[in-house]
């Protein structure tokens, strides 16, 4: 067994992958969107407390509920796309530790603190796990595009309405226009976002 990734998975997750704004018409299917979650759902979260929860949006009339509720710059883009995932998380993910964290009342170190703490502690690993899941799409294929550009408060009423999970960020999920893509933006050197204590 292989103990770290060779070029061409490195270049997969990161090197060569980008954020897509353009959509090539192939569709994205269910057993590709149960693939990526099932990887997704490995990666760590605090006491396991897994709080991502996803909707994914594929079909025209779930597209049309989602377009009034994002900012217009990313209104084509989302429209065009095989799926669009509404990555949410349940501010209530205590409720499920019992099933998750089966060695401990974990579920009484949260269920008591307060909803702001409730969902810091959610965004945090939510976000996560959201970034485990765009890498385990990006390793199964696809190509990711992720928006915080919308109305979180009319995503939640439209999508999560009489429920605990609210809207964390949107991801686009497809294969991508490879022509279409704008030269890669730079990022930090490890000088400058990083030191060795
Ligand atoms: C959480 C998050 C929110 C983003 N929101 C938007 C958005 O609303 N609209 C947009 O066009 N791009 C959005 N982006 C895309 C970023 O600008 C893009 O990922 C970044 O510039 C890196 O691009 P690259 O992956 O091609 O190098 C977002 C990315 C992330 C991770």
């Amino acid at each position: 067994m292989a103990s770290s990734l060779g070029d061409d998975g490195l270049d997969l997750l990161f090197r060569t992958a980008r954020t897509h704004n353009y959509w090539r018409p192939e569709p994205v299917d269910d057993a590709i969107l149960r693939r990526v979650y099932d990887l997704a759902k490995m990666g760590p979260t605090s006491a396991n407390m897994c709080p991502l929860r996803i909707v994914f949006v594929r079909s025209p009339a779930a597209k049309e509920k989602l377009k009034p509720c994002l900012a217009e710059g990313n209104v084509s883009k989302t429209m065009a796309a095989p799926v669009t995932a509404i990555l949410g998380m349940d501010v209530h993910f205590f409720e499920k530790l019992p099933k998750l964290y089966p060695h401990a009342d974990a579920k009484s170190w949260f269920k008591d603190l307060p909803e702001l703490v409730l969902e810091y502690t959610a965004l945090r690993n939510s976000s996560l796990q959201g970034a485990y899941f765009m890498l385990a799409a990006r390793a199964c294929g696809l190509d990711c595009g992720p928006m915080s550009g919308f109305d979180n408060a009319k995503v939640d009423a439209a999508f999560f309405a009489g429920t605990t999970v609210k809207s964390n960020f949107l991801c686009n999920l497809g294969y991508g226009e490879v022509s279409k893509l704008h030269p890669r933006s730079p990022r930090l050197l490890f000088e400058e976002a990083c030191s060795v204590a």
